[in-house]
């Protein structure tokens, strides 16, 4: 295998077939590519874009360098869903228990925040006692048992894409739609569900900011997952701008549980029942029989107790389903930005993102610790009205230092105008 004429190629704007994509992946797996090559590699992709039938054979390649979940001896609809990734964008919280309320079944394998978007995994570890590491025994009986688990994918799922996603995350390389549509389906099939549902985000605080990009990349993983014999829908959603009010962990998990507890409207609440009733749809449902579904799992507080099962089952305090407050970690100390006056005309997600990270809220590095309790409450929506005596964001932080430093940043990610402008659409395709 002639690596540097396969990345001379790619340079070139050129194709690599299935089989030497297949042989290259396989070769950076067994230390015969070094990280400098795949770099390199994944550059060239990037600038020079990768075709169809070269995006098919990466999820290939990255699915056969481990194992894969069987669950087939479950009883119910196996269903998987996965963001592409954003700020406050805490939609698995919600949509989880909804569907195991509904009778699918969701083994979902998560991952952990890194730069400016968050992780599930870290939100739940929020809530005390809960335990991510479930064995494949553990994760089966649960998902069999109350429909539902959310763990951490082991090192032997797609062994490829994390060290391939860690390589891409330092290169500038994360922003092809080649390479993420591989990353997400390769976990995706590896998981064994028959259901996938994709959320790809698009907008200021997603990798793809234009919704163009985004809706190819939703078309791509689509193709790949029915190439696959899997039922595969997407959803591509705006990330121009916060999805619910919270950023960081405890506060995320709040959110998500004053949507199951009916306490919250709102965009959080608008986009888990439009999941929860894309995935109903897949997996049969007739479209209006699937939005009222959703809607009564909700109201109906059977979302909420498939909530306090999961947090029950992984070891949790299962008492925050029902006293959040009580039970949640808060931080110390509160600030509130206030502007004087206008019209919110834009934000910068990924500065936001990063500006929650930077209280703690995520990594700056991989293995950082993080402060569950931190983060950022932003009120307000793109084309609404500062109100005057309303905060627009609140900063919760460890100490007032960590908190000035964020309020003097503030005004870079949140711009404000005069002239009315109009609300962003929350959904803006929906795709297969
Ligand atoms: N999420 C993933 O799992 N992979 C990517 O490449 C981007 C977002």
């Amino acid at each position: 295998l002639e690596i540097p004429v396969l990345i001379g190629r790619k340079r070139d704007g050129g194709e690599l077939s299935h089989d030497e994509l297949l042989a290259f992946v396989a070769a950076y797996v067994a230390g015969e590519v070094d990280d400098a090559q795949m770099a390199a590699f994944l550059m060239a992709g990037v600038i020079r874009g990768f075709s169809r039938q070269e995006a098919v054979a990466l999820t290939e390649a990255l699915l056969a360098s481990g194992e894969r979940i069987d669950l087939r001896g479950l009883r119910g609809p196996t269903v998987d869903k996965h963001s592409t990734g954003g700020v406050g964008d805490t939609t698995t919280l919600v949509v989880g228990p909804l569907l195991a309320a509904a009778g699918c079944q969701l083994a979902k394998l998560s991952g952990r925040g890194l730069g400016h978007t968050g992780g599930t995994l870290d939100k739940l570890e929020a809530i005390p006692g809960f335990e991510v590491d479930l064995d494949p025994h553990r994760l089966h009986d649960q998902v069999e048992r109350i429909g539902l688990a959310v763990a951490a994918a082991s090192q032997d799922l797609v062994p490829a894409d994390k060290r391939l996603y860690a390589l891409r995350d330092v290169t500038g390389t994360v922003a092809s739609p080649a390479l993420i549509a591989s990353s997400v389906m390769s976990k995706k099939l590896a998981g064994g569900a028959e259901h996938v549902l994709l959320d790809v985000k698009a907008g200021s605080g997603a990798f793809l900011e234009q919704v163009d990009a985004a809706r190819g990349l939703a078309e791509l993983c689509v193709e790949i997952g029915r190439a696959s014999d899997r039922h595969t829908a997407a959803l591509v959603t705006d990330m121009s701008q916060p999805l619910g009010d919270a950023i960081g962990n405890a506060l995320e998990v709040g959110a998500a549980l004053a949507v199951l507890r009916g306490e919250s409207t709102g965009r959080l609440r608008e986009l888990s029942l439009a999941l929860t009733a894309a995935m109903l749809e897949l997996t049969g449902e007739a479209p209006a029989a699937a939005a009222d579904r959703a809607a009564h799992l909700l109201d109906s507080g059977a979302g909420l107790d498939a909530f306090r099962d999961l947090v029950q089952a992984q070891g949790g305090d299962a008492r925050v389903a029902d006293a959040p407050d009580e039970v949640l970690p808060a931080a110390p100390v509160v600030r509130e930005w206030r502007p004087e006056a206008g019209v919110i005309t834009r934000f910068d997600g990924r500065r936001l993102g990063e500006l929650a990270a930077s209280l703690g809220a995520g990594r700056q590095r991989q293995g950082d610790t993080l402060d569950l309790a931190v983060g950022l409450v932003v009120h307000g929506r793109v084309g609404d009205e500062v109100v005057a005596d309303e905060p627009t964001v609140r900063v919760h932080a460890r100490t007032e230092a960590d908190a000035e430093h964020v309020l003097r940043q503030l005004p870079e990610a949140i711009a404000l105008g005069e002239e009315p402008v109009a609300a962003v659409p929350l959904v803006h395709a929906r795709v297969g």
